[in-house]
Order: C-alpha cells, then structure tokens, then sequence
C-alpha cells in the first residue's frame, strides 16, 4: 500500500451494485475493505486482488457493532465508506408484517448508522461518506418498510452531513431507480417488462451506473458537496416517458 493510497469501506460487496461499486474504487486506486455477510466477498476480492488491486474481504453483518468496530481498528484510518449493504421484498401493505418492517430498519437504517459511525470515528478529516439509499424513497408499491427504511436513510444522510462538517467530512447519498441485481429477480419476467417500459432512457441500469456516481462523491474531486441525495434512474423520476413526435401544429 502506498502512502497515499487512500481507504476504502464499501459493505453489501459480494454482489450487485456494492461488487460494481468495489470494482470502480479499486480501479481508481484506492484499497478497498469488502464486507459482506456472504462468503461469497472472499471471491470478489481474490478476482480482484489476481489483477493486482489491493483489496480486503472480510465476512461480517453490518449489525454487529464489535465485528464492524474491530475491523475498523484493523484497518483504519478510514477515508471513504460506501453502505450500500441492505435488503428489500415486497409485500401488500394489509399483510406487512412487523417482522419485516423492523428487519428492514435493522439493516438498512440502524445497520448503516453502526458503520457509519464506527467508521467515522475512525475516518481521517476530509473524509468522504456515500449512503446507497432508493430511488423509492419517495415512494413504492408494496414496499412500505423499505421506503420507510431509505427515507429514513436520506435522513440519516443530511444529519450526518451537518455533524460531520467540522471536520470536513463530506455525506451524500445516492439513489438507484432500477437497477439489474439479484434485488430485482423477485420480479416475474412479466414485472420486469413493465419496469423497462418506465425508462425514460430505454434500459435497466447497470451496477456500473450507480458505481460511477458513487466515484464522484466518494472523491477528492467532491470538495463542495453535502447532505445531498443524488437520483440515479436514468430519468425515471422525472414521471414522464417518451411520447411519439407529434405533427407541428403550423406546418
Ligand atoms: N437493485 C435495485 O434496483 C436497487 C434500486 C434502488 C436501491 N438499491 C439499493 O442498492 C443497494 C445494493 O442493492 P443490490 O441490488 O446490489 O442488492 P443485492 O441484494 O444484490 O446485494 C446486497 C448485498 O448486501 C448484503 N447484505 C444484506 N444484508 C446484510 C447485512 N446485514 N450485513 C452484511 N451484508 C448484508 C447481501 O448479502 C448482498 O450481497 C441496496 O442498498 C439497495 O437497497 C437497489
């Protein structure tokens, strides 16, 4: 590791958008930490370490504060900390049950708090944080307690954005629309053809896509950005699709 080799944390990295994410930070140079709670980190990391990046995996659920605490002191000082790790399902909200909602915030809200925290103790000034939060934070069918959960995410966010700014650290979140993960393949094909239709620019994102925003924020080059929520959903939210060309009126 060079001495200005910069660290960074990224959880949920076994697969998905958080493996696009870690293969994004390695390739901008940074040393990437990989947690996940699959063992399945230990391969991302061994691919990526065989092409010479300098990446560590360890296997851990973001719960565990002491687990997340002990890393830190492992392999501190920190600089980034992408908290992508979350899970979601979809469920009518007469049968939501409790056990759900409060999973949802275990993980996804208190889960990404423990990481943050341990990590920002730990983080040199200057540092930078990214919070993966939803698109849906805004709202979503059948996904009461996962909205719930990523709004409270956006929450988080701004708060940590206005504690942190003494020491100059730098707290965004970014916010997928649809984004072709495992997350997605709950949906039936039928599903999955309505959600592309909704598209405004004709695809399903790509774990790379919401990587890319991640970068930025995550970077030095983001000097001047905090508490903000980036949408990254190829324009869905706009709520407009594309209409065909109509005939100029006065031609
Ligand atoms: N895929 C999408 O369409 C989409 C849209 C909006 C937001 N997001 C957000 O992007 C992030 C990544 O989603 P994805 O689609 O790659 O999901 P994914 O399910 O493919 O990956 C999530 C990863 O997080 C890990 N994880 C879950 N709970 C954990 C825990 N308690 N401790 C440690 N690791 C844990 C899982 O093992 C998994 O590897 C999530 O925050 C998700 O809410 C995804």
């Amino acid at each position: 590791m060079s001495k200005d080799q910069e660290t960074a944390v990224v959880t949920g990295a076994a697969r998905g958008i958080g493996k696009g994410i870690v293969e994004r930070l390695v390739a901008d140079g940074y040393r990437v930490i990989a947690l996940d709670r699959l063992e399945e980190v230990h391969d991302v990391a061994a691919q990526l370490r065989s092409a010479g990046a300098t990446v560590e995996a360890v296997s851990i659920d973001i719960r565990d504060r002491a687990a997340i605490a002990t890393v830190m002191d492992q392999f501190g000082p920190i600089d980034v900390i992408v908290n992508n790790a979350a899970i979601t399902s979809t469920h009518r909200f007469e049968d939501l049950t409790e056990e759900h909602f409060r999973e949802n915030f275990d993980i996804n809200t208190v889960g990404t708090f423990i990481v943050a925290q341990e990590g920002a103790r730990r983080m040199r000034n200057g540092g930078r944080i990214v919070n993966i939060a939803s698109r849906s934070f805004a709202g979503a069918s059948q996904m009461a307690h996962y909205v719930a959960s990523k709004a409270a995410v956006v929450g988080l966010t701004r708060a940590m954005a206005i504690d942190l700014s003494p020491r100059d650290i730098r707290v965004n979140a970014v916010a997928p629309g649809v984004v072709d993960t495992e997350m997605l393949h709950y949906m039936t094909p039928e599903r999955q053809r309505e959600m592309l239709s909704l598209q405004l620019l004709g695809r399903i994102g790509q774990p790379e896509d919401i990587a890319r925003a991640v970068a930025f924020l995550a970077s030095k080059d983001n000097r001047y950005i905090t508490g903000q929520v980036l949408i990254v959903d190829g324009g869905r939210s706009l709520g407009q699709g594309q209409l065909p060309p109509e005939d100029a009126p006065n031609a």
